[in-house]
């Protein structure tokens, strides 16, 4: 990898709505960063739902990160979100979900709620930084043990 590449690579990426033709390279991001991957049919079928809600996060061509809900009245639930295993821990989730925070805001939801294993370390501190507080726990969720979280945050 030359400089300037690695350079380009570590710049912060750009955020914009995800559509269907993101759904082959949400599915791959998804499978890499799941247990239990959505094949590309899936994923399509949730970008052509109108109650569903995606952003994508571009480094130049490439797509390195992705944020889905599903709108409901005037909530919304995360369904997933993902940075592509090489771009952790650079501090991306955070900017991508507030951009998708403000999209869900300016849609007129008011509470977002999401579910998170209770070992996934990353990802409760992504949420808690971001406001979001514990209103629900599930007992024996996951496989292996862990509960899931329910979480909630207030918009506006
Ligand atoms: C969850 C996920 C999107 C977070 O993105 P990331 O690039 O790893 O994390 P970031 O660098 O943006 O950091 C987010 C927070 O997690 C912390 N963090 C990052 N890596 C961590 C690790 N290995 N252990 C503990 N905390 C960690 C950061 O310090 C930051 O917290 P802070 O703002 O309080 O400092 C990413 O890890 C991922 O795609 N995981 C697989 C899919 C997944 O689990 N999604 C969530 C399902 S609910």
């Amino acid at each position: 990898m030359t400089i300037v590449s690695r350079f380009l690579s570590s710049a912060p990426p750009a955020f914009s709505a995800a559509g269907p033709r993101d759904a082959a390279a949400i599915a791959q991001l998804h499978g890499r960063s799941f247990g239990r991957g959505w094949d590309e049919d899936e994923v399509y079928g949730l970008l052509i739902d109108r109650a569903v809600i995606a952003h994508r996060a571009m480094s130049r061509r490439t797509l390195v990160g992705f944020i889905m809900s599903r709108l409901a009245a005037d909530e919304a639930e995360i369904l997933s979100v993902a940075i592509a295993p090489a771009r952790r821990g650079r501090g991306w989730s955070r900017p991508l979900l507030d951009h998708h925070l403000r999209s869900l805001a300016g849609l007129g939801t008011r509470a977002v709620f999401l579910e998170v294993d209770e070992h996934n370390a990353p990802a409760c501190r992504l949420y808690e930084g971001a406001g979001f507080r514990e209103v629900g726990r599930r007992p024996g969720y996951y496989a292996g043990g862990a509960a899931a979280l329910v979480l909630r945050r207030d918009l506006g």
